[in-house]
């Protein structure tokens, strides 16, 4: 449909102008007439797309909104780019005016879409001179997932994991090369203390490997940061301790990779669970460029001293007790902070190849409580003038999972849940549904199968019930309604897509090229009018990040093909009808498994 919206727009404003003639026009008219003016049908019956202004200009104009309406409906039949597409335009209410796309135009498109493996999606054009030169406007990059080191990957890191793979997804699609970068908190104090305490208590677990389990890592790394707390004598010792590894100490540095190991192979394991693909580079790989920023923000006069940190006081930054807060960039004992990474890899990944990745769109999935550290730091770049005028940098804030009351999701004693866990008892639950269906549904399945189902069911029921919601709100972690068969959910797309196999299986050839298309029912209409909508919907994510709206539509999609499915006879229709609802089956199949393959989720084909 963006083609065709594309040419209707183009189409209005050639009636635009000559109902309104140019020098007719005031400020406020030529306003009214230049804004986007065409707009998707609010409601089905209102037919594809609807033209709202006649009401303002009527105002404007002191004339009836129902005739301006008419003047411009009038000119519209008289387009003959317009008459190729859509029905005669009818005036509705006081002065709106419908437009339904005919039905040689919706023909002709699914046509297309049957021999079009982008099924209309169009792929992105990149100027190639552009990117030779090193201005890559076809390069993204995507921090995300981006777990700390020596510390459990926790519920808010599998959001990020999951929002940042489908958005990654998605923007590869429409063409651009996304780097998926892996922002682990590998460097800092934590390793000071956690090398100081491992010293004492397990010290062979500092030179060889796999002396310590992940779990037992993080617990270390409590005790570590509780001494810390308490014992200054502790702290001196750790403080030390990451000068030494910053300074690139031998002991310090063998210790440190091995810890980072550790973590890193457990990290791997969900990110294999999930299929998820990702490029680690933590924030130790910023270390050579801290001091440069430093250097560069002193020489552009927007660093303070204060009480011997270097400091940058924003606009509209204030702590709790409202008086301005400073972002500290260096500490008055010389560290460096999270800011201060941050802030390097913002100029290596705009720099130019090969000084840096040369992308001009950055964008960062984390919790929204980052919120205010990033709007910081990108203000900051700004200040020193490190982002140029056509790159976009944006923060991808996501809220708070929570458990079904509402409280911070825990375990039932009241620990934090391990993600691994969490992915079990989901495959697990899926197992359990699957049984109860098969026995009452009296069928016999292979182990495999099962195994198989469940898995796919699981994981996609997680994945699934984090990204249809929208990110911005927290989320209510319920395992009930997350692999429940109805309603927004994976086991209800994936089952639409199992019915459509279903009938492929029963002898339906879904490899149709009918040149015979036609359609009579509204049902029929109906699924080709959602399905034609995708190209819109794929557009919608690329430019505001909200993969919930990709989950809507497939949710809708899947509503109305089961509508069809359930009222129209497919297989026991005569032809032409038979091979056109077999069409409109293999393009909702084939639409079906495209929006969840940008999801992250696998399908099935019997379940
Ligand atoms: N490691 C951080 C955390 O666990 C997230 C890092 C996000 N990315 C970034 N460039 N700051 O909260």
């Amino acid at each position: 449909m963006l083609e065709i919206s594309a040419r209707l727009e183009e189409a209005l404003n050639r009636a635009f102008i000559k109902v309104f003639p140019k020098e007719d026009q005031s400020s406020k008219t030529s306003s009214i007439l230049t804004g986007s003016n065409l707009v998707p049908a609010s409601k089905p019956e209102f037919g594809d797309f609807q033209i709202n202004c006649a009401l303002s200009l009527a105002k404007e104009l002191k004339q009836s909104p129902r005739e301006i309406a008419q003047k411009i409906a009038d000119q519209l039949q008289k387009d003959n780019d317009f008459v190729q597409i859509c029905n005669p335009p009818l005036i509705a209410g006081p002065g709106f005016i419908n437009l339904s796309i005919n039905a040689k135009t919706l023909i002709s498109e699914i046509h297309f879409r049957l021999n079009d493996k982008r099924l209309g999606v169009p792929l992105k054009k990149f100027s190639s001179e552009k990117i030779e030169k090193g201005k890559n406007n076809n390069r993204v990059i995507i921090d995300f997932s981006s777990p700390n080191i020596a510390k459990e990957m926790h519920v808010g890191h599998l959001r990020s994991t999951i929002i940042g793979d489908s958005l990654a997804r998605v923007l590869e699609f429409c063409g651009y090369e996304v780097l998926r970068l892996n922002h682990v908190g590998d460097w800092g104090t934590q390793f000071g203390m956690l090398i100081t305490h491992l010293k004492e208590v397990v010290p062979e677990a500092l030179h060889t490997k796999d002396v310590v389990e992940i779990s037992d890592l993080v617990n270390f790394y409590r005790q570590a940061k509780k001494r810390f707390d308490e014992d200054p004598i502790f702290q001196n010792k750790s403080r030390n301790e990451v000068v030494n590894l910053q300074a690139g100490g031998q002991e310090s540095l063998i210790a440190w990779q091995l810890l980072c190991k550790q973590s890193r192979n457990e990290f791997q394991k969900i990110y294999d669970r999930l299929d998820i693909k990702l490029i680690e580079r933590g924030e130790s790989f910023y270390n050579k460029f801290l001091v440069d920023v430093i250097n560069d923000l002193k020489n552009k006069n927007l660093l303070i001293n204060d009480q011997g940190a270097q400091c940058i006081f924003l606009d509209g930054v204030v702590g709790k007790d409202g008086k301005p807060q400073p972002i500290i960039i260096q500490k008055s004992d010389g560290g460096f902070n999270y800011a201060t990474t941050d802030l390097a890899a913002i100029k290596y990944r705009l720099a130019t190849p090969p000084y840096g990745d040369g992308a001009y769109r950055l964008i960062y999935v984390t919790d929204a409580g980052q919120a205010s550290h990033f709007s910081g730091v990108f203000q900051i770049a700004k200040l020193a003038n490190w982002i140029p005028a056509d790159c976009q940098i944006e923060h991808v804030p996501f809220g708070l999972v929570q458990g079904e009351d509402g409280k911070k999701l825990k375990t039932r004693s009241g620990e934090t849940i391990r993600l691994v866990d969490l992915l079990d008892e989901a495959i697990q639950r899926a197992r359990e549904d699957l049984k109860d269906r098969l026995s009452t549904e009296s069928r016999s399945e292979s182990e495999s199968f099962i195994d198989n189902v469940s898995t796919t069911v699981g994981i996609a029921a997680i994945k699934y019930a984090d990204l249809s919601q929208n990110r911005v709100s927290n989320y209510q972690f319920s395992f009930d309604k997350m692999l429940s068969l109805q309603g927004n959910t994976a086991p209800y797309l994936l089952y639409a897509l199992v019915r459509i196999a279903g009938i492929s299986r029963k002898g339906g050839d879904l490899k149709v090229s009918s040149q015979n298309i036609q359609f009579e029912e509204p049902q029929e209409w109906a699924l080709i009018r959602k399905l034609l909508q995708l190209d819109c919907i794929i557009a919608e994510v690329e430019k505001e990040l909200l993969p919930n709206r990709l989950c809507g539509y497939l949710f809708e999609l899947s509503q109305i093909f089961n509508r069809f499915y359930d009222q129209v006879p497919i297989l026991k229709a005569s032809e032409p009808s038979r091979a056109s609802r077999l069409a409109l089956c293999s393009i909702t199949a084939n639409t079906l498994k495209l929006g969840m393959s940008l999801l992250g989720i696998p399908t099935l084909e019997r379940m």
